[in-house]
């Protein structure tokens, strides 16, 4: 299922608990795409990163190559910081918010936005704009994106940002509109300098460059043609019902589910203790499959050795 539907969108999210194979069946379908003549880039944003272990070699904030195909497909990788990327947001929104207010402000925006830097939903913001980045970048440069995402509720959270900081802006731009029709009003009368219609233009401009990347981010999250989520997890009680619920969350924010992938299934024949696994699993992909059952899946077995290394994510791959 994950290979043919990889095969055919643009960006691909992966979802789930902490610990289900997220990292390694992300870069193994990106792998199997590269390798199939592709350009692809895997992007992860769970803080706890392990996409470097995964490569045998350091990932960071910045794009890497992990892979080049002998057919011309390559891969690259980052691993999203969020202090990173909130430190470059603040920044960013600090160098706007100074344009915006007048000069005496200046000392409140920094000690308004040293205070934000902690704030709830501060991180969540600068990641999602970050996500809008290399989405945009990821359509213009790669035939993939593939999002190795954070553990579930986090992520649908995060996906149904793009809404509301799409509606700060607008009113922002709202706020911009009535101030420039005054400023207007105010030039005519002699009271408006040149330098003052130029801030303005420019502030607009940032404003609406933020609004563009949120509207392209919430279209390519929802169109079913050129994006996919897929629900990775293991056959056990908690992980099933979690992900019934991530899938209702979807479906709420109308993210198209592409399909699930149940990793590491116990084996039946290697042992009893693994044989009464693989029987109890049996159990929850039932209760699994009567809640999703409408959604495609594929079961990935438990492998025996470190999943490490090109070799071992190709052979990951070959179960998808
Ligand atoms: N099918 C599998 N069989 C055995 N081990 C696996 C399998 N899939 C993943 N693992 C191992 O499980 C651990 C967690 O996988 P990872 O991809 O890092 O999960 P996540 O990104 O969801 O936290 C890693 O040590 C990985 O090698
Ligand atoms: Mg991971």
């Amino acid at each position: 299922m994950l290979l043919d539907l990889a095969a055919r969108r643009r960006v691909l999210f992966l979802g789930g608990k902490g610990g289900v194979g997220k990292t390694s069946i992300a870069s193994a379908v990106a792998l199997s795409r590269a390798r199939a003549g592709q350009r692809v880039l895997v992007v992860s944003t769970d803080p706890a990163h392990n996409l470097g272990h995964l490569w045998r070699r350091t990932v960071g904030d910045d794009i890497v190559r992990l892979d080049t195909a002998p057919g011309g497909g390559h891969l690259d990788g980052v691993e999203v910081d969020p202090e990173r990327t909130t430190a470059a947001h603040l920044s960013a929104v600090r160098a706007t918010l100074r344009r915006i207010v007048p000069e005496h402000l200046g000392g409140e925006v920094d000690r308004h936005l040293d205070l934000a830097r902690d704030a709830p939903g501060m991180h969540e913001a600068a990641v999602l704009e970050r996500v809008a980045d290399l989405t945009e970048q990821g359509l213009a440069g790669y035939d993939l994106v593939v999002f190795d995402t954070a553990p579930s509720g986090h992520t649908a959270r995060l996906l149904s940002l793009p809404e509301t900081m799409g509606a700060w802006t607008d009113g922002l731009l709202r706020r911009r509109d009535r101030s420039e029709r005054l400023g207007g009003a105010a030039q005519m009368l002699g009271g408006r300098g040149e330098s003052e219609a130029r801030r303005d233009a420019e502030i607009r401009s940032v404003l609406t460059r933020r609004r563009e990347r949120f509207t392209l981010l919430r279209e390519v999250l929802t169109d079913p043609g050129r994006c996919a989520f897929v629900v990775v997890l293991a056959a056990e009680r908690l992980p099933v019902l979690e992900s019934v619920e991530l899938v209702e969350q979807l479906s709420t924010l109308q993210v198209p589910v592409g399909g699930l992938v149940v990793n590491k299934r116990s084996p039946a024949d290697a042992g009893p203790l693994l044989a009464a696994r693989h029987e109890a699993e049996r159990a929850h992909l039932d209760a699994l499959r009567e809640r999703l059952g409408h959604l495609p899946l594929d079961e990935v077995p438990l492998l025996g050795d470190d999943l490490v290394g090109p070799d071992a994510l190709d052979r990951l791959a070959g179960f998808l």
